[in-house]
């Protein structure tokens, strides 16, 4: 079946304006999400993948950076809409759930009336949507659906939250759905749960999905596509067999290598040694440089190269040679 995109990143760069400078947090990033699609986003802590999300929804701080590139959504470039424009998009169209549901949660309200807020927003009669909210509660899988719906947020388990954001994002039923670490705050198993849920609703309403994770284990089994980003960049994408199968930039197979150890650790990439440089923005060469087992002199002061190894699969690298196993 032909793939019909629906969010395409092209040329994305965010500088936070910082004591000395701007600090470059996303450098020309590119990608698209199809239809339907489960995309991933991979790295390490500060490499720039909240900056994509908020981006997309115009939820930076405002006052303190430059923000350049296209980000178009079912043709329309996000950039150039004014805000009452995107409104109608965020929510709407897109749908967007934070690492830490208690945050996002009114405590004052119980969890259905939250949800059933957002149906009443498009005229669903009371009691319609108090039925919708219970529906919605069962989709993400809620124990006792209808007694949670009467909770408030403080008598739900942090599992049982997250799935309460999830229902709220489906009762808009959102064309995209960014999950910005919507599980590190969850022990392994509860992860895999609503990870494992986010999947089944993408299988049943073909809504695409942009998941924000550190937890590399679990990406091999959710995502469709991957793109690994470091130090602001993303440095490769490809289908999920690609990047697991055929790792090829030099950051990409150290994470591989280092897959067994992350999954003990709750999944979170802090196995390889080094730490991710902060960049000003007018720093030349390839940002992994001071970590990379490979680096030569070409390395450090000029921006390396873009290698497409198939339609889907791409990565930035003096390096041509491609790995063909994850020992
Ligand atoms: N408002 C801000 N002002 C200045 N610098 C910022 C601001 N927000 C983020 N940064 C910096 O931008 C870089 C990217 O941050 P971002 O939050 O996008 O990373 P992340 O990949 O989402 O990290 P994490 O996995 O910890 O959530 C980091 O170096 C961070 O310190
Ligand atoms: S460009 Fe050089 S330093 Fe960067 S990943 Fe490739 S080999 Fe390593
Ligand atoms: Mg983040």
């Amino acid at each position: 079946m032909e793939k019909e995109e629906l969010l395409q990143i092209r040329n994305l760069s965010v500088d936070y304006k910082v004591k000395g400078g701007y600090l470059s947090a996303v450098h020309g990033v590119s990608f698209e999400i199809c239809k339907g699609e489960i995309f991933a986003i991979v790295g390490e802590s500060g490499c720039g993948k909240s900056t994509i999300a908020h981006s997309i929804l115009r939820l930076l701080p405002d006052h303190n950076e430059k923000i350049s590139g296209e980000i178009n959504f079912q043709g329309q470039n996000l950039n150039e809409l004014s805000e009452k424009e995107l409104e109608s998009v965020r929510g709407h169209k897109i749908g967007m759930i934070f690492q830490n549901p208690l945050e996002s949660l009114n405590p004052v309200y119980t969890t259905g009336k939250q949800v059933q807020e957002g149906l009443l927003l498009d005229n669903i009669p009371k009691q319609e949507a108090w039925n919708r909210v219970v529906d919605l509660f069962k989709d993400v899988q809620m124990p006792d659906a209808e007694r949670r719906a009467r909770s408030f947020p403080h008598e739900l388990s942090g599992g049982m939250r997250q799935r309460v954001m999830i229902a709220m994002m489906l009762g808009r039923n959102p064309d995209l759905l960014i999950a910005d670490e919507p599980t590190t705050a969850l022990d392994v198993t509860v992860e895999a749960q609503i990870l494992r849920i986010i999947k089944q609703l993408r299988d049943e309403r073909n809504m695409a999905v942009m998941l924000i994770t550190h937890n590399f284990g679990l990406v091999a089994e959710v995502a469709d596509m991957v793109g690994v980003m470091y130090a602001g960049e993303m440095v490769e994408t490809g289908t999920v067999y690609e990047i697991f199968d055929h790792p090829s930039h030099p950051y990409t197979m150290q994470l591989m290598k280092a897959l067994p150890r992350i999954t003990k650790k709750e999944g979170r990439l802090e196995t390889i040694r080094g730490a991710v440089p902060k960049m000003m923005n007018h720093q030349k060469g390839c940002r992994f440089a001071n970590r990379c087992i490979y680096a030569t002199e070409k390395c450090w002061s000029e921006n390396p190269p873009v290698h497409q190894l198939s339609e889907t699969h791409s990565f930035a690298c003096f390096r041509e040679e491609v790995s063909t196993c994850r020992k």
